[in-house]
């Protein structure tokens, strides 16, 4: 079972239970946490789904895309731990990820 610690700008906690097969951004989402705007809808276009990300096996996160990596570099508020939140697709593997939610550029 993966647990998602989703920290909104502001710092406020909330716990789910993370499905899997199913990416951060989209389980962020259907938990009905509002503050990830995820405005392409996880097409990798708008980086508005942009969070600072914390897991027990970072091996088990699939590597940045060059148009990820890209993306990313165009935010002021990019971090070695940034990643796009549509990117990676949860796994029952992946233990407790803590995800904050970036600033928007
Ligand atoms: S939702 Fe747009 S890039 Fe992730």
């Amino acid at each position: 079972m993966t647990k998602l610690l989703v920290i909104a700008p502001g710092g406020s906690r909330r716990q789910i239970e993370a499905v899997a097969d199913v990416t951060i951004m989209e389980n962020i989402r259907n938990a009905g946490i509002t503050e990830l705007a995820a405005l392409c809808g996880g097409c990798r276009s708008c980086a508005t789904c942009h969070v600072y990300v914390e897991v027990e096996r970072p091996d088990l996160l699939p590597p940045i895309s060059d148009e990820e990596n890209d993306l990313l570099d165009a935010s002021d508020h990019r971090q070695s731990n940034s990643r796009l939140s549509c990117q990676i697709t949860v796994t029952a593997e992946m233990g407790t990820i803590s995800v904050e939610i970036a600033p928007e550029t």
